[in-house]
């Protein structure tokens, strides 16, 4: 099983909009059983979970203090795949995460706030010594702050090469328990976070299973053929 860790010192940056979103799309993509935890007491991602009527992924509820030992269990239960999402600001949530975690993914709105902010987030986990990505998101088309964060970023680790830009369907797809790639025909908003995903899952090293196939209809004159779910190819 993979840990994903979102982390961001900084409130309001997407951590709850991607662990949602991530999550989802791995399920998706073959990775399940994917598991999502919510360490924030704010519980945004609790209440979009309660609002989902899609059994996946699951939803795990734990404590800090219990965090390992629940873990433990989902790794012995066969799930693939550990989204966690942290709160912002509480040092001590997001370091003991980090702890249990194989990668921490750390959204950053391209603003002069979240740059100035981001240093803070990277400490802890440089400290660490766990892998970390950033990823650009609410990003506003063609704009200039969007290119000096790429730079600025840069500087500090890998940067995601899928930005997520601001996009209404991100907010509005989340009311109701959903994500983008089930309430939104936004194709851009979607893609987005494809492309995200399959980045993270080859920097996760985590595949779908031989046996997560796609049916491809047509090949072979007529009959449906079975093939490598499309991310093992990429
Ligand atoms: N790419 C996006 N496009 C449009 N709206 C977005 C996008 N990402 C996040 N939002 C919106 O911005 C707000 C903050 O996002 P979110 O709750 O995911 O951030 P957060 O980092 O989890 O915040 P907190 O630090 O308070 O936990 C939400 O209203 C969300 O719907
Ligand atoms: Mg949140």
């Amino acid at each position: 099983m993979q840990v994903l860790e979102i982390a961001s010192r900084k409130g309001g940056s997407g951590k709850t909009t991607l662990t949602g979103h991530l999550a989802v799309e791995a399920e998706r993509q073959g990775i399940g059983p994917v598991a999502i935890m919510d360490i924030d007491p704010q519980g945004s991602l609790a209440d979009w979970w309660n609002e989902r009527q899609a059994d996946t992924p699951s939803f795990v509820n734990t404590t800090l203090d219990t965090l390992e030992h629940d873990i433990d269990k989902l790794r012995k239960s066969g799930v693939r795949l550990l989204v966690i999402d942290t709160p912002p600001a509480i040092t001590r949530a997001i370091r003991d995460v980090i702890r249990v975690s194989d990668m921490v993914l750390i959204p950053t709105r391209p603003s002069p706030h979240d740059l100035r902010a981001v240093a803070a987030t990277v400490a802890m986990v440089e400290e660490s010594g766990k892998p970390l990505v950033f990823v650009l998101n609410a990003a506003t088309p063609r704009a200039r702050i969007t290119n000096e964060a790429i730079v600025a970023l840069s500087q500090h680790g890998p940067l995601a090469p899928s930005i997520v830009h601001q996009r209404v369907d991100f907010a509005s797809s989340m009311i109701d328990g959903r994500t983008v790639m089930e309430a939104s025909t936004s194709s851009l908003a979607i893609a987005e976070i494809e492309c995200l995903w399959k980045y993270l899952a080859i920097r996760l090293d985590i595949m779908p299973r031989l046996d997560d196939v796609l049916i491809v209809p047509g090949a072979g004159g007529g009959g449906a053929v079975r093939a490598v779910a499309q991310a093992r190819l990429l």
